[in-house]
């Protein structure tokens, strides 16, 4: 049965395969986080694009995936037009939750929390053109914070500081709203939770993408056999054994097998097959 490939910059899309497998238990799933260039957030859109491309090929040519969740919001923003343009194959992507922030919020005044290459791209532009007319929107990109979760430090004092300091002026402002744009900050949730209280609701769109890939893949009638077994395969293009245990300690898991993918120029391919 085909898989599903679905891929990030590092560990952050695993808050999304979390809801795929949740929603789509029949499935199989491929998850490459691309850990040899993470954090995207501070990389060019050439870049981003180049690494989208290299890995949509290898799910499509070695693995032979019938659909593609790039489980990131920089690559979606920098590279998802592009891609659907260029392969034959149904992609699902992010985008931060600004349509449903704005329907929500009370104040008029919601925080969008993602990377810089979020921020600053074409498709974040005309999104918040489109949706977020009549609400204030605020900002922070929030440095240092992917590097610190992909650390596996979710409650380190650094983690604290950035998102004090990114969401004290948006408290301050009004927010009522906080949007989690990135995949990597659902796993500081509790952290962002302590800041904001009760009052502010936070939205993780991982949920929204897992049922929209369910519906992809029902309009290309490429669900899998209900009664069957899925499976997920993980794969890294950094260092395997540090990979195999924040898989286990964000997922909740016990003796994780992962592979290694290698970057041979903008070719990718899995040297060990298992
Ligand atoms: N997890 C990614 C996102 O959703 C990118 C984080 C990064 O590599 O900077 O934007």
């Amino acid at each position: 049965m085909a898989p599903i490939g679905v891929f990030d910059s590092g560990i952050g899309g695993l808050s999304v395969l979390r809801h795929l497998q949740a929603q789509l238990p029949a499935e199989h799933f491929v998850y490459l986080a691309d850990q040899g260039h993470v954090p995207y957030g501070s990389r060019s859109a050439e870049e981003i694009i180049q690494f989208s491309q290299g890995i949509t090929q290898f799910f499509q040519r070695q693995l032979n995936a019938k659909a593609i969740v790039i489980a990131c919001n920089t690559a979606s923003a920098a590279a998802l037009s592009l891609l659907r343009e260029q392969f034959d194959v149904p992609f699902v992507g992010m985008e931060p939750a600004v349509k449903p922030a704005a329907r929500q919020t009370q104040s008029g005044k919601v925080g969008i929390l993602a990377t810089g290459g979020t921020f600053a791209s074409d498709r974040y532009a005309r999104l918040t053109a489109k949706h977020a007319q009549g609400v204030t929107v605020w900002e922070d990109p929030c440095i240092g914070l992917v590097p610190e979760i992909e650390a596996g430090r979710l409650d380190s004092p650094a983690v604290h500081q950035i998102l004090q300091q990114a969401l004290s002026p948006m408290l301050a402002a009004g927010v009522d709203t906080v949007v989690l744009g990135c995949t990597h900050y659902p796993f500081v949730l509790p952290v962002v939770e302590g800041i904001v209280g009760t009052a502010v609701t936070i939205i993780d769109p991982a949920p929204a993408v897992a049922r929209q890939t369910g519906v992809v893949l029902r309009q290309h009638n490429l669900l899998a056999e209900r009664d069957q077994p899925g499976s997920v395969r993980f794969l890294t293009t950094g260092a395997a054994e540090p990979y195999a245990r924040q898989v286990e300690q964000l997922l909740g898991l016990n003796d994780v097998v992962v592979e290694t993918a290698v970057w041979r120029g903008e070719r990718l391919s899995v040297s060990s097959n298992r």
